[in-house]
């Protein structure tokens, strides 16, 4: 695996998603022991950082990553724990009641990253900041971060941030680099701020340019490990590719030890 550094924290260049753990917009218990061994493949292969979030499955998705993080043999501190509060709870009060929530269904004390997962119609940032600073200082919480955040959104939410804001989670593949184009990544590496690339695999419909299926064959490797590759070979770029398959999950893990070449890496900005 490799890793990248902000100055107080270093992160797994690649985490596992969790969107489709435990359900879809609903919790799903028909899909629980799929959905448990993949997480336990996930935790068996090496993986550490995972994200998730209240609205995935409707909570579920957290119950079933605190499960499997209780049923493994590693100890909690060893993973990294990112969940995020909806949009519909930016107000003080249920900022902090979406935390607690998240935390009982996780069944643990601490949420390493707590992200705002999408910016909020009309909502007072002022306020979220202000529970979310308290969560931090209550020890609920150790990092604090956004997600499909625009440039103002995160400056403002850095200038209300008592601890730095150390994520925007944000679409990141071959095929869309609209935080690329809108200077988000740029912004990022200046100050010290991982972009999360989330669905790095286009959600499993990769689009395979011929550059792409010629590297892969260099490689011996897959396109989908190819994508993450060049996804992940960009300073302060961490993804969080998510499958319910095992192989495809040791796959993705794999695919941090692929080391492009700087001509490769330019094809596939080309392609
Ligand atoms: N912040 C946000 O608003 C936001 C939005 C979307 C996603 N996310 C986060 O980002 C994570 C990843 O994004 P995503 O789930 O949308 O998309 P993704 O990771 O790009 O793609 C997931 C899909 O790709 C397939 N897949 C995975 N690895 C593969 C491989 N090696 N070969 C072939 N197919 C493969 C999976 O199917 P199999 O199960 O069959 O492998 C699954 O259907 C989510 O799970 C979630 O945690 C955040």
């Amino acid at each position: 695996m490799k890793y990248d550094s902000l100055p107080h924290l270093t992160l797994p260049r690649i985490g596992f998603g969790t969107w489709k753990i435990g359900g879809g917009s609903f919790a799903d218990p028909k899909t629980d022991s799929v959905s448990m061994r993949a997480l336990h493949t996930a935790i068996e292969t090496g993986y550490t950082h995972f994200d998730t979030a209240e609205m995935y499955a409707n909570g579920h998705s957290e119950e079933l990553l605190g499960r499997a993080v209780r049923e493994s043999q590693v100890r909690r501190e060893a993973f990294f724990i990112t969940t995020k509060v909806t949009p519909s709870h930016l107000r003080y009060d249920d900022v902090l009641s979406a935390c607690e929530n998240s935390l009982r269904r996780l069944q643990m004390d601490t949420i390493d990253l707590y992200l705002i997962h999408w910016p909020g119609a009309g909502a007072k940032y002022e306020d979220t900041f202000r529970a979310l600073n308290k969560l931090v200082r209550d020890g609920k919480v150790k990092h604090l971060g956004v997600s499909n955040f625009n440039l103002k959104q995160l400056k403002q939410s850095q200038e209300l941030s008592e601890t730095p804001i150390i994520t925007n989670q944000v679409p990141y593949s071959l095929s869309d680099r609209s935080y690329v184009k809108n200077g988000m990544l740029e912004y990022c590496q200046r100050y010290d701020i991982f972009l999360t690339a989330y669905s790095p695999i286009e959600e499993g419909n990769l689009k395979k340019s011929r550059a792409l299926e010629n590297i892969a064959k260099a490689h011996d490797a897959t396109t989908y490990q190819i994508a993450l590759a060049w996804v992940i070979s960009q300073p302060r770029v961490i993804t969080i590719p998510m499958s319910a398959n095992p192989q495809h999950i040791r796959e993705n893990f794999e695919a941090a030890d692929i080391e492009l070449t700087q001509t490769e890496i330019e094809q596939l900005n080309n392609a």
